[in-house]
């Protein structure tokens, strides 16, 4: 008989799909396909060197621990690399309070894990990390959403919101700084009256800050976790976008009652993260050249954001609005009215450009006329003429959208 296996997939496995767009964007990674659509940060900015002498180091002098399981907490002189690090941002933390995660986004899985039951609601802004929305649909969360503008986080809307009647949500999935998708930053203002809301209605914060160091203009916003003086706040962060995502490590901060029921949780999935790489970045963190790194990089993205700005200006056609972030790695892009992104990407890869269509990022996915765009990954040159692109194929299904007829069929699997 065998097995039946469509019969036997828990409800997690059922939700979790791979995006139906998946074909379609690797397609768009063709060598000739100028792709925006990645998430990734510039590769050749890679400190290389610095991990080939660590590894090389670690390797060296003590081969048994860095190759050997470690602590399911993290590597200590890496917790105490961070809450140094972090106390001198604000975030005045021992390393107890830290977790080490494989990546942030287990940090996510972790999270929800503690707080997240089936059908309890999340307040989720909208647009949203596309990860974050993934693990929270999983775990079968509702959402109560709020839109973002240049400001971030529409704070006055929640608050409206969480008047009503009805059970209250049970966590608020913050992104504040450069936020994925937008690059929109939330405003000190907005800040402080999220954490007012917080702390009236007692529903903790999840701060995702993944690109908080990435500030290439204007000024520096506390984070929410520094300004937390009710310990409502689990603060999450990465090294994948200012150091290397390949390392795997993030990091959780929270109270130690909190981190222990993470580690609980952690325990379970994995006994802990990578002992090698945390070995290696250790040692690369610990030449002090990480500061130094930041700063190198953000040049390059800003002039590759500037490059973005301009094209986009020059080429997308009326009725396109677009945001302006001050660091991070994205500009979100909202087509006229009536135009679906998702339709018109089988048209762009065949113009030799590839975007991420905005729907995923969407809580409720009702938007379909908005875009990602990866600026970090992509050199200049490649920008402007890629842009130029994008420009043409919106520009030409505008156009067709008005006089009532479109160009293709929508069917995306003709690419
Ligand atoms: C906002 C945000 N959070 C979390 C993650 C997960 O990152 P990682 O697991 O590489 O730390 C990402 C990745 O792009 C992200 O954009």
């Amino acid at each position: 008989m065998g097995v039946n296996w469509e019969s036997l997939y828990t409800d997690s496995a059922r939700v979790a799909q791979v995006s139906p767009l998946r074909d379609l964007l690797r397609f768009g990674s063709a060598p000739d396909v100028i792709s925006l659509a990645g998430g990734f940060p510039a590769p050749e900015l890679f400190p290389a060197d610095a991990f080939r002498e660590a590894a090389e180091a670690a390797l060296t002098t003590d081969p048994g621990a860095a190759l050997q399981y470690g602590p399911a907490e993290g590597y200590p002189p890496l917790r105490a690399f961070l809450a140094d690090r972090l106390t001198h941002q604000g975030i005045s933390v021992s390393p107890e309070e830290v977790l080490i995660t494989n990546g942030s986004q287990q940090g996510l899985e972790l999270v929800a894990r503690l707080l997240v039951t089936r059908g309890c609601q999340v307040v989720a802004e909208d647009p949203s990390y596309v990860g974050g929305l993934s693990v929270f649909g999983c775990h079968h969360a509702d959402y109560m959403v709020v839109s973002v503008d240049g400001d971030g986080m529409q704070v006055e809307r929640l608050e409206e919101q969480l008047r009503g009647e009805g059970p209250k949500p049970k966590l608020i999935y913050a992104l504040p700084n450069f936020q994925n998708p937008t690059g929109n930053t939330l405003s000190l203002a907005r800040r402080h009256r999220l954490l007012d809301l917080s702390y009236r209605h007692g529903i903790p914060i999840l701060e995702d800050d993944a690109y908080g160091e990435l500030r290439f203009e204007g000024e520096h916003i506390p984070s929410l976790k520094s300004m937390d003086s009710e310990e409502s706040v689990i603060y999450m962060g990465s090294f994948s976008k200012i150091l290397s995502p390949g390392v795997r490590l993030g990091w959780l901060v929270a109270k130690e009652g909190v981190i222990a029921h993470l580690l609980g949780l952690k325990l379970g999935m994995d006994l802990s993260a990578n002992s090698l790489t945390q070995h290696v970045v250790y040692r690369v963190c610990s030449t002090g050249m990480l500061d130094g790194h930041i700063e190198g990089v953000k040049p390059f993205y800003r002039e590759r954001r500037d490059a973005m700005l301009r094209g986009l200006e020059r080429h997308l056609p009326a009725g396109a609005t677009w945001s302006r972030p001050e660091g991070g790695l994205f500009v979100w892009v909202r087509l006229p009215e009536g135009l679906d992104a998702e339709e018109m990407l089988a048209e762009a890869v065949r113009e030799k450009v590839a975007y991420v269509p905005g729907m995923a990022f969407h809580p409720l996915k009702d938007c379909s006329n908005t875009m990602r765009l990866n600026f970090s990954a992509v050199p200049v040159p490649k920008i402007r003429e890629g842009v130029r692109r994008l420009g043409r194929v919106v520009t030409r299904w505008s156009e067709a959208r008005g006089s009532g007829e479109l160009p293709l069929s929508g069917d995306l699997r003709a690419a």
